[in-house]
């Protein structure tokens, strides 16, 4: 990736839309393509703009295989609601055609499998990634090795605050996940990184002066790979 990879597309509206027309455009020209998703704050409009084309336009999901990023492990019943499969099924997958067979998530059961499995689907088409103010992908917090693969992994202090704000106590945040390694992101065909607001600005400056693979910027590690967009807002973006 090189540093014209980097585009600001000013709100988060139209930043939205444009990744969200390049997964609608995929959809149909490959109608049983691979999709890499992510929860959080970041990629919910691009969810919306996908629902809204999927009622206006009928884009048929019905073949289209998903991978999610990551789950928390050990989660209390009473935060069900929390789990990123729930935020799945509510923002998105309850809202188009797409066959709940074919999306899947790393648990604690399959981690060692999930990128085995991702490879015998053909790999990932399209991956969509958001980044964490300590410059995280997946749960992939620094100091984070480039090889790794789909594991449990123990989550930061600054991750499990930021993620506070989805539960009554920082205390009921998990501190555990189950995350895509690096390696498994990278072996993505395509990759669109997105970050959003001002807590994203020090990360994506960061991510953009670097040239080389830092372990405490996670996201760096993007940046030996060809075909990754970083795609930022007015309020992220520092140029
Ligand atoms: C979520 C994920 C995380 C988030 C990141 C940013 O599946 O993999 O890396 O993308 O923590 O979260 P938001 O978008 O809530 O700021």
């Amino acid at each position: 990736m090189n540093k014209n990879n980097f585009l600001n597309l000013e709100t988060i509206e139209k930043a939205s839309e444009f990744v969200a027309n390049q997964i609608i455009s995929l959809v149909n020209s490959k109608p049983n393509c691979v999709l890499g998703l992510a929860t959080g704050s970041t990629p919910l409009k691009v969810y919306e703009y996908l629902i809204e084309d999927y009622q206006k336009n009928k884009t048929n999901y019905e073949n289209v295989i998903t991978f999610n990023l990551d789950e928390y492990v050990g989660l209390d019943k009473k935060y069900a609601d929390k789990s990123y499969h729930y935020f799945m099924n509510k923002n998105l997958f309850s809202k188009i055609n797409i066959n709940l067979n074919n999306t899947y998530f790393p648990d604690e059961k399959n981690s060692e499998k999930y990128d085995t499995l991702i490879k015998s689907k053909g790999g990932i088409d399209f991956q969509i990634l958001g980044i964490g103010i300590n410059g995280h992908i997946g749960f992939n917090e620094p100091p984070a090795d480039l090889n790794s693969k789909t594991r449990i992994v123990e989550l930061t202090d600054s991750t499990i605050k930021a993620n506070s704000r989805f539960f009554n106590e920082e205390s009921d945040v998990p501190n555990r996940a189950v995350s895509m390694g690096l390696w498994s992101i990278l072996q993505a065909k395509q990759i669109f990184l997105m970050a959003f607001g001002k807590s994203k600005k020090n990360a994506i400056e960061k991510l953009y002066k670097l040239n080389d693979f830092d372990p405490n910027l996670p996201a760096s590690s993007l940046i030996k790979k060809d075909n990754v967009i970083v795609i930022v807002d007015q309020e992220s973006s520092f140029y």
